[in-house]
């Protein structure tokens, strides 16, 4: 029954670069019209469809929407029914949230036969679908494409951070190839088919409820660093004349549902527009570290945001920790002891995350709520209170990335009730020793067991040995 895919779906990528950039592209010469958005007859017989991911009034900096030129228009499927959500879901009061430091082990891959969404389970999230605010967070391990099936979510936008293996999102905007240590962003009910590069796939993903993500203002440090806007790369157009017995399921109000449809939908030819998915190569971060003393705040390490109605307190950050020079004198250099207001979900790409000796594996999690203590471990304490900090640490080999909220992250039963929890996670900080030296009475005075060194006072000391 299938008609040949055409090539333009099927060849490598290709991309264009800039982050929320207003592109145009098109698969077929002409197919995108000019000067206009919807002429009375577009090109090819192609149908002409708005698809918006804010208000038509947005402020302009902010507005995003997207012109396509498509063979056949959205609403031409059968009808929806409610299916099995499996692990995912959107309801977030299922459990009481807990103070508790929480971590989990890597999720196995599959035995059985397992696509992208049905590999998908859901460990927290907070906010809701319906008030378009907050996130839920998934992870994911699959073994299969998905074939003649298709996807869109209605509740959020995805931000699919692979973990192990690579995946080819062919989307109705064209391809993205993501393999670990590249990100992609999804908007929010853009159709898309997920096909695995490898064997098998496994990772993590944000679905942002709320405003799409972008940027983050760079105030005093100027217009360069971080993520760079001109490394966001969205793909040109490409379709597919496909025609089937195909399935397009919709994640619509914290549920699945299920449609029939007899054609692929990713039959966009051309488009226009900066409402588009795109992928960023977490290695063109441009890391930003303190050159003196002390650690910054983890808020230098900013890849995108969704802003919330509050300045500065955002309702979803995208942080990495990636390799990087530790330079700071006389400081102990790992992430400092903290509790925060925010809370964070953190997950580890590959290598060993700086705070944390052991335990936390690459493809495991963590979640560390509003206010749960927490911070470097035991051996990572002991080390690093004793290493020469004269000269500067290379971190290496490593990609931690967390996942931080404005809101509480509430975990899932499936989450609590995971034999991939580890029940004894906060006894990696009961080896931290009472190490308290208060001072000895003796004849009415009394000096601190050890002086503080200023920086100052740690680089003259050297300078005259
Ligand atoms: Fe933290």
């Amino acid at each position: 029954m299938d008609r040949a895919v055409e090539p333009s779906l099927t060849s490598a990528p290709r991309y264009q670069s800039g982050f929320g950039n207003h592109f145009a592209t098109e698969a077929l010469p002409g197919a995108l019209p000019q000067g206009r958005n919807s002429p009375q007859r577009p090109a090819y017989g192609l149908y002409a469809e708005q698809f918006s991911g804010t208000a038509f009034t947005a402020p302009r900096h902010a507005n995003r929407r997207t012109w396509l030129y498509r063979i056949r228009p959205a609403a031409v499927h059968g009808s929806f029914q409610r299916i099995d959500d499996g692990r995912i879901t959107s309801a977030f009061s299922e459990c009481d949230p807990s103070p508790e430091q929480l971590r989990w082990s890597p999720l196995p891959l599959p035995r059985a036969p397992t696509d992208f969404l049905a590999g998908l389970a859901t460990l927290g999230g907070n906010g809701s679908p319906d008030a378009h605010s907050g996130c839920g967070i998934h992870w994911y391990a699959a073994n299969r494409s998905m074939r003649d099936r298709f996807f869109y979510d209605a509740d959020g936008e995805l931000l699919i951070v692979p973990q192990q293996g690579g995946l080819r999102l062919a989307t109705e905007l064209g391809v993205l190839e993501v393999q670990p240590l590249q990100v992609a962003v999804i908007p929010r009910g853009l159709r898309l088919r997920v096909e695995l590069a490898d064997d098998t796939a496994r990772g993590y993903v944000c679905e942002n409820f709320g405003a799409p993500l972008r940027l983050p203002d760079l105030g005093p440090i100027g217009s360069n660093g971080l993520a760079n806007p001109r490394d966001f790369e969205t793909p040109v157009a490409g379709y597919e004349d496909r025609a089937g017995d195909f399935e397009l399921v919709a994640k619509f109000g914290g549920h699945l549902w299920s449609a029939r449809i007899g054609h692929s939908p990713l039959d966009v030819v051309a488009w226009h527009g900066n409402n588009a998915p795109y992928r960023y190569d977490l290695r063109r971060f441009n890391t930003i570290g303190s050159i003196s003393y002390d650690h910054p705040d983890p808020s230098i390490f900013l890849v995108l945001q969704s802003i919330s109605d509050t300045p500065g307190a955002d309702a979803l950050d995208f942080v990495i920790f990636p390799p990087r020079w530790l330079a700071m004198e006389n400081t102990f250099r790992p992430p400092w002891f903290h509790r925060n207001i925010a809370s964070e979900f953190m997950g580890l790409i590959e290598g060993v995350y700086d705070a944390k000796a052991e335990g936390f594996a690459p493809g495991g999690a963590s979640l560390h709520n509003c206010m749960s203590g927490h911070g470097p471990d035991a051996a990572t304490w002991e080390k690093a209170s004793g290493a020469d900090t004269s000269k500067p640490t290379a971190i290496t080999d490593t990609m931690a990335f967390m996942f931080e909220t404005r809101a509480i992250i509430r975990p899932t039963r499936y989450a609590l009730e995971s034999p991939l929890l580890q029940r004894d996670y906060a006894r990696v900080w009961q080896g931290l020793r009472r190490n308290f030296t208060p001072p000895v009475a003796t004849s009415g005075r009394s000096a601190p067991a050890s002086a503080p060194t200023s920086p100052a006072r740690a680089r003259a000391k050297r300078s005259r040995r």
